[in-house]
Parts: structure tokens; C-alpha cells; sequence
């Protein structure tokens, strides 16, 4: 949730800490800080709110020196207040974390009683006291070593110690960490974005891995503190992937990403004549089909798995279960022989995804499970035993668009995947749909060069507190995800539902003040989908109707009509999320929120 940078170099470092933490905000953005070391001093820097305020205060007054440590914060314990933002310090130890260190309480008690003074409510604040007091009693080494086998909970830190200016330490469990170098330094950080433009080569730290970097090399350890060998690897990310490109926000950049990130998809997992291929993800090409499909996600990752089990259990006829990661794990799930755990994440660090994969590992290894994932080097995606990438590239607005739409894409192909393996598919249906697919991104094209209906259909939530969205068969998920959208980034409130489901109850909501985004192509169950809308025309309902079909929209009276272009089984609902997000988008914009970094909000959820 936060993201942590250090930097040790043969030049001033504040820049860098502070391009990185502008690269990294996304993680975490109500509060930053920066802390250097210069002459046997630190020196630092903390602001609350946006990076921003941090970059004022620095303009106003530099700090300096080679070596430094930085954070952009997500708060967990203690409000977002100068007081409680990283780092913190010791009279000799200064330390960003992000994670949760869950026996803070008693670690703050018993130094508290040997003297140590907190000043801020974080969980952090022990971490450079017991070091402190660690060092003190021993050499450097062990004193690391002792200190994180006494912590419970999850970190990733970075730290500097005042009479070693030439070490950045760094410590890894359950919070990403890598570690980068180039001519010029060495650095740690919470992720490859944070280190483009600045290295050419990084390593990925494990979990109970921790170490130091020095302007000759890197130390890695094991939790035991043995030495760990690991072989650096090129940055996978260019300083470019994370710009703008021109447009105001990263959300619309991304969104208008899509039509390419769904040719790449094709590109790579589609060979010549039609066959699917996932080479990282062998054991689908060998072993036998699974009995049982298991997908478990969070927030719009699990809206996609919702859509894709109509897809599976419609061609391969097994049953497949859908649920959200933090109700999955502690709901004893009976999992049985047989089954494929599908676990979905564009970060790859989700904490509650990440942990049913290690459950579902651990109870029935003789299972598989595959990781559909934007982050190859992620902990879900090392972790699992196959993984499809989604090949997004970079997703740095915190309102998920592309990696959605590269996991429905990613998920049509699994299925049509598995369905020629079962055999339930003829060749011809199976070519037909992979060119419906294609077709597809050339349509998204289409629907992003025009975007003017959409603008006008914002306009319907000008003085509304709220829409519903509804949708059936796979595109009920998809007014999951629409509402999902608006909710994150507009404040609006908004529900998604079946739309058979809206008489049970919702329909008490509907008068004319509110907006009802009906999701109604073709291929689900149209005329079911307009006699719903008929239901809550009735009712004064002001509609806005997704269609794919001219004459749906003719004859439903709808204050809006967005009109996409006409899909099959499986390209559909990929054309869907164009309208559904730009609705959002442009919702978002005419209410002037935070579109990139909406309040309360952060990218990466890596806290339970
Ligand atoms: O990285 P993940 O896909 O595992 O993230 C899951 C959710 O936190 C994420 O989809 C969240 O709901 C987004 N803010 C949606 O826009």
C-alpha cells in the first residue's frame, strides 16, 4: 500500500527520491517523507497529503546528501499527520516501512520500558528503536538477523544507519522489494516503476530475504543468515511507461490503451492456424482437464472471474466457483481432487489473493494453480504454478481499466483454450470467436475516437447521489464493474445488479432521479434485459442504455443510448467496458475529483 525507496549513490539523491515517490504515489498518497544522511546527520523532510506538499517544502529548503530513504504512505495505524508519515528514527537508525508489523503493541510496551520514547501511533516507529537497541548489543549482522525473526506481520523496509553512510539495508516478508543498480548507485524499492529511468538491472528480494547494498555490490541473506546468490536482471519497465502521454489523467491514457493491450494478448498467446498456446502455464497443455475451476480474486479482478465462469461452465460443462480472496480464505473451503485454482490480480501483491493461493498450495499441493497477472515478477505470479500474463503494461491509475479488460481477454482464450481441449469445441466455432476477438480491438478503436455520447450521458449524474447498473448473464459482473468504476472515482454511490434480481428490491429506490445504466447487447438474454428496463422506465427511471443493437435503442426511450459495435459470445463484454469506463471517467472529471489517486484509496492492497 505504501511505497518505499532508498538510494546510495555517487551524487545528491534527493531527486531521485522524490521522481521515484512521484512514480510510486499510486501506492499510497496521503502522506510522504524523505529522510538523507549528510555528515553523520539526518536530515528530513515530511509532509501530509499529496507528494506535492512534500516537493514544496523541499523546493523551499533542500536537503542533501549520497544517501537517503523515502515513503509515500497508505495509512494503516495512526492518521495521515506529519507526526505518523515515514520515516521514522532512532537517534541512529532511519527507516521507511510498508506492511504491518502485527505485534507492534507489545514490542512498543517493552522498549517503552527500556526507555525508548515514540513519538507517533504507527506500527513503524518500533522498527528503528529495537534496532537501535539490536545494535547495541551486538554485531551489525545479528543484529538485523534478530531483529526481524521478532517481527510478526508483514513488512518491506528500507533503512540507513548514521555511522554507515556507505550501506542502504533493506528486509523483505510479505511486502514486495526489489532492489536495483546502475554506474551511477544502488537503490531498494517497492517496485520496478519506482527505478525506471534510474538502473538498468534489478533483483527481486524474497520473502525473509534481507541484506545491504553498497556502491561495490550486494549482500543477501536468508532469514537464517546464510548468504543467498541471485542473478541481477534487466529492468522490465522504461521510465516512458510511466508518463501521461498527453493525456490529463493516466486513467484515460490507460483506457485508450486497450485496443493495443488486446492485440498483444492475441499476438502472443494466438498462434498461426488458430492453436493457444501458454507457455508459462505447461501443466494446462499436460496434465488432464480439472474437474473443478476455483477463481478467487478482489475488487475488479473478481468482477472479471464472475463473467468467466458463464463462460466455462457453459463450454466445459465442470463446475466453477467464484469468490472474493478475504472471504475465501477464512470460510474453511472444501477444495477436493481435481481442482484448478484460477487466481486473478493485476498487481500480483493483493494480500488476501496472494494468501489463498499459499492456503490452497498448502492443503492440496496436489493441485494446480494458475495466476492471471499484469506483474510477472509479483509474488502471485512467481508463487503460483503457471501463470497467463496479462500484458497490460504498467496500470498506475488506481481505478482498474486495462488489466480488466486483458483479464477478460486473457480468460475468453482460456476458455476457448480448454473447451478445444475437452473437445466441446468444433475448429470453425473456435476460429470464429478468436476473430470476433480481433475484430474487437479495431471496434474499441471505433468506440474511443468518438466519445461525445458519453460525455452527454455523464451529464445525466449532474445532481444525482447515486445510479444503479444492471446487467445479466456475463454482463451482469460487468454492471458490478461499472458501478464498481463510478464508486471509485465519482463518490457517487452505486450498485450493480442482476437485472432480474432489481424487482426484489432495488426497484424501491427508482424515481427520477436516478440513473440506471441498463447493460443490454445482444448475446445475453436481450429481451429479458428490456422488459427489466421496461420495470424501471415505468418507474420514472431516467435510463442509459448500453446497446449493440440500433434498433434496442430505437424503441427504449432512453434518456442516453451508447451504442457499441456488435460482439459475439465472448468479444462483447470486452466491448462493454469501454462505455462503462469512460461513464466513470467522465462522471469522475465533471464532478472534479481526484481521478488518478481517488481519496481513501490505493493501488495496491498488500494489507490484509
Ligand atoms: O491488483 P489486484 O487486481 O489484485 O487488485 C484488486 C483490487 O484491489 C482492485 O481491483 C480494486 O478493486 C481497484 N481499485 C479497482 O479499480
Amino acid at each position: 500500500m505504501c511505497g518505499i525507496i532508498g538510494a546510495l549513490c555517487d551524487h545528491d539523491v534527493q531527486d531521485e527520491l522524490l521522481g521515484s515517490l512521484r512514480r510510486m504515489e499510486y501506492r499510497g498518497y496521503d502522506s510522504a517523507g524523505v529522510c538523507m544522511l549528510n555528515g553523520g546527520s539526518f536530515q528530513q523532510a515530511k509532509a501530509p497529503g499529496k507528494l506535492s506538499n512534500l516537493e514544496r517544502k523541499l523546493a523551499d529548503r533542500p536537503l542533501s546528501g549520497r544517501i537517503g530513504i523515502g515513503h509515500t504512505r497508505w495509512a494503516t495505524h495512526g492518521e495521515p499527520t506529519i507526526i505518523n508519515a515515514h520515516p521514522h528514527i532512532s537517534s541512529s537508525v532511519a527507516l521507511v516501512h510498508n506492511g504491518i508489523i502485527e505485534n507492534h503493541h507489545e514490542l512498543r510496551t517493552r522498549l517503552s520500558a527500556q526507555g525508548c520514547t515514540f513519538v507517533s501511533q504507527t506500527d513503524t516507529e518500533v522498527l528503528p528503536h529495537l534496532l537501535e537497541q539490536k545494535i547495541r548489543q551486538q554485531e551489525l549482522l545479528d543484529a538485523w538477523r534478530e531483529m526481524l525473526a521478532e517481527l510478526e506481520g508483514a513488512y518491506a523496509i528500507a533503512a540507513i544507519i548514521r555511522s554507515l553512510p556507505g550501506s542502504l539495508w533493506f528486509a523483505r516478508k510479505g511486502s514486495p522489494l526489489l532492489v536495483g543498480r546502475s554506474a551511477h548507485g544502488v537503490y531498494v524499492a517497492s517496485d520496478a516503476l519506482a527505478l525506471a529511468g534510474l538502473v538498468d538491472e534489478v533483483m527481486y528480494i524474497d520473502d525473509h530475504e534481507w541484506g545491504r547494498l553498497t556502491l561495490e555490490g550486494i549482500e543477501l541473506y536468508d532469514l537464517s543468515g546464510k548468504p543467498v546468490d541471485r542473478e541481477w536482471e534487466p529492468l522490465p519497465v522504461a521510465a516512458h511507461d510511466a508518463e501521461k502521454g498527453g493525456f490529463p489523467h493516466y486513467m484515460l491514457k490507460e483506457i485508450h490503451e486497450q485496443p493495443a493491450v488486446l492485440r498483444r494478448i492475441l499476438r502472443q498467446y494466438v498462434r498461426e492456424g488458430g492453436e493457444i498456446m501458454f507457455e508459462h502455464a505447461s501443466f494446462l497443455h499436460e496434465k488432464p482437464l480439472p474437474k473443478r475451476i476455483v477463481m478467487v480474486a478482489c475488487g475488479t479482478s473478481y468482477h472479471a472471474a464472475l463473467t468467466a465462469r458463464y463462460w466455462l461452465e457453459r463450454y466445459l460443462k465442470v463446475p466453477v466457483e467464484v469468490d472474493i480472496a478475504s472471504e475465501y480464505r477464512y470460510r474453511d473451503p472444501v477444495i477436493g481432487q481435481s481442482t484448478l485454482l484460477v487466481v486473478l490480480s493485476q498487481s500480483g501483491e493483493t494480500a488476501d489473493t496472494l494468501e489463498v493461493l499459499r492456503m490452497f498450495k498448502q492443503h492440496t499441493p496436489e493441485n494446480d494453480a494458475l495466476a492471471l497477472c499484469n506483474v510477472p515478477s509479483s509474488s502471485l505470479a512467481r508463487e503460483a504454478d503457471g501463470l497467463i500474463e496479462l500484458l497490460a503494461g504498467p496500470e498506475i491509475g488506481v481505478a482498474s481499466t486495462k488489466a480488466y479488460m486483458a483479464q477478460l481477454a486473457v480468460l475468453a482464450l482460456l476458455t476457448l483454450f480448454m473447451a478445444r481441449r475437452a473437445g466441446v469445441m468444433p475448429e470453425g466455432s473456435l476460429s470464429e470467436h478468436l476473430a470476433g476477438l480481433e475484430r474487437a480491438a479495431a471496434a474499441m478503436e471505433g468506440l474511443l475516437a468518438d466519445t461525445s455520447a458519453v460525455r452527454r450521458a455523464a451529464e445525466q449524474f449532474a445532481d444525482v447521489r447515486g445510479a444503479l447498473y444492471l446487467g445479466r448473464g456475463p454482463c451482469y459482473p460487468m454492471a458490478l464493474e461499472g458501478a464498481l468504476k463510478l464508486k471509485e472515482i465519482s463518490y457517487l454511490h452505486a450498485e450493480g445488479y442482476a437485472a432480474g434480481e432489481m424487482k426484489h428490491g432495488p426497484i424501491a429506490l427508482i424515481d427520477g432521479q436516478l440513473p440506471v445504466v441498463v447493460i443490454a447487447p445482444r448475446q445475453y438474454h436481450l429481451e429479458k434485459v428490456i422488459s427489466n428496463l421496461h420495470e424501471v422506465q415505468a418507474r420514472g427511471a431516467r435510463i442509459i442504455l448500453i446497446v449493440d443493437m440500433p434498433e434496442t435503442g430505437r424503441s427504449a426511450n432512453a434518456a442516453c443510448v451508447l451504442r457499441v459495435p456488435e460482439g459475439d459470445y465472448f468479444s462483447t463484454p470486452l466491448l462493454v467496458c469501454i462505455p462503462l469506463q469512460l461513464l466513470a471517467y467522465e462522471v469522475a472529471c465533471m464532478l472534479g475529483t481526484d481521478v488518478d489517486q481517488p481519496r481513501n484509496l490505493a493501488k495496491s492492497v498488500t494489507v490484509e
